[in-house]
């Protein structure tokens, strides 16, 4: 088969469309041959040699993808050849063919196009686990988005809005922030002109986010701390404005509030199951009601990865960039 391989850590071009062994898959996995897999910030950072697959993952970039079953490993049961799937991986999605932990297998769901569903698996997971399963986000309480046009953004506002929360976003551009309003979203703040905390605030008539989805980590953490309500949830799933931050514990105490922070990718697969069980069980029938749709940016041939990884380091898209297989 052919991959995505990454002879040298680099910029987009160390991104090199390689004929490679096909995986075989191994007790309770399955193989799935790859329709189309999409661009996470993390195939970034692994491309420039500053993110490894944890131990036993592919060492292909891609950490998710839609296709069909192709063959299935020893003790799999419930699938069979020929399903249409999409599928959370550590790794290998940039390719013609994957093996995938049954447990991390998903259905199309009702009304998504197969190709499309690639863009789900690791939006949806993340989302659901982080401010559902560990931020308890609650109907009618208010959810601060940062990145709110991000592939992660765009999940978050519609799963958010469709279960009854009241939803504010933060993104870069007026363009960025209206297609967030198109979704669903009920505050839009500009983070390169407006302060967000006081948006928040003014917002919410003083009171605060109940839960915050936060991808900067450092940066932002003590204003995030600033912009939660009294028995906030900051869940930070990020790095992009840094690792090491001042915390204010003062302010976290007489708030009661919690700060929480998780990584999918290297989770134990019960875990990861756990979470794919989840997200077919409350997220899937979201789709086939039509509350909840995949937001595509554009579609790139795979082999041409380098082009989809400049459009995402750019912030040029709304939304995934997908990467389609041969
Ligand atoms: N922990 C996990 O398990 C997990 C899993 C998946 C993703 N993630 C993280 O989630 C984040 C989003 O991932 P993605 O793949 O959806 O990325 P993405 O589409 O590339 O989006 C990155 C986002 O960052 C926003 N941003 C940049 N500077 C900002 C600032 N100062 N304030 C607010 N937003 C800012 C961008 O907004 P503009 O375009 O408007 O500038 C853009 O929306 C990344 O940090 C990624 O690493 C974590």
């Amino acid at each position: 088969m052919y991959a995505i391989t990454i002879p040298e850590p680099g910029g987009p071009e160390a991104l090199v469309w390689d004929e490679v062994p096909d995986p075989v898959p191994g007790e309770g996995e399955v193989l799935v041959e790859v329709v189309a897999s999409a661009v996470n910030r993390a195939d970034i950072l692994q491309r420039q040699g500053f993110y490894d697959p944890p131990p036993g993952a592919s060492r292909y970039p891609g950490l998710e993808c839609s296709g069909r079953v192709a063959a299935l490993g020893p003790g799999v049961s419930g699938w069979a050849v020929g399903d249409e799937v999409c599928a959370l991986l550590a790794g290998g999605g940039y390719a013609e063919k994957v093996v995938v932990p049954a447990g991390q297998l998903l259905p199309v769901p009702e009304g998504v196009d197969l190709r499309q569903a690639a863009a789900l698996p690791e939006v949806t997971c993340t989302v659901w686990s982080n401010v559902f399963m560990v931020a308890h986000l609650r109907p009618a309480e208010t959810l601060l988005v940062h990145g709110g046009s991000s592939g992660i953004g765009t999940m978050a506002v519609q799963l958010a809005k469709a279960l009854g929360a009241r939803v504010a976003v933060t993104a870069g551009t007026k363009e960025k922030l209206d297609y967030c309003a198109e979704l669903g979203a009920d505050i839009l703040i500009n983070y390169r002109e407006q302060d967000f905390v006081a948006e928040i605030e003014r917002a919410t008539d003083g009171a605060g986010a109940d839960v915050i989805l936060d991808n900067m980590g450092a940066k932002y953490l003590n204003r995030n701390v600033q912009a939660l309500a009294v028995n906030g949830r900051l869940a930070i799933i990020g790095m992009q404005g840094g690792a090491k931050g001042e915390l204010n514990i003062g302010t976290l105490l007489s708030k009661r509030a919690a700060v929480s922070a998780t990584s999918l990718r290297a989770r134990p697969l019960g875990e990861k199951a756990a979470i794919v069980a989840a997200v077919r069980e409350h997220v899937w029938p979201l789709f086939a009601d039509g509350h909840v749709r995949p937001v595509v940016d554009r579609e790139l041939p795979m082999s041409d990865a380098a082009a989809a990884h400049r459009v995402v380091e750019e912030s040029g898209h709304i939304g995934k960039v997908l990467l389609v297989a041969p």
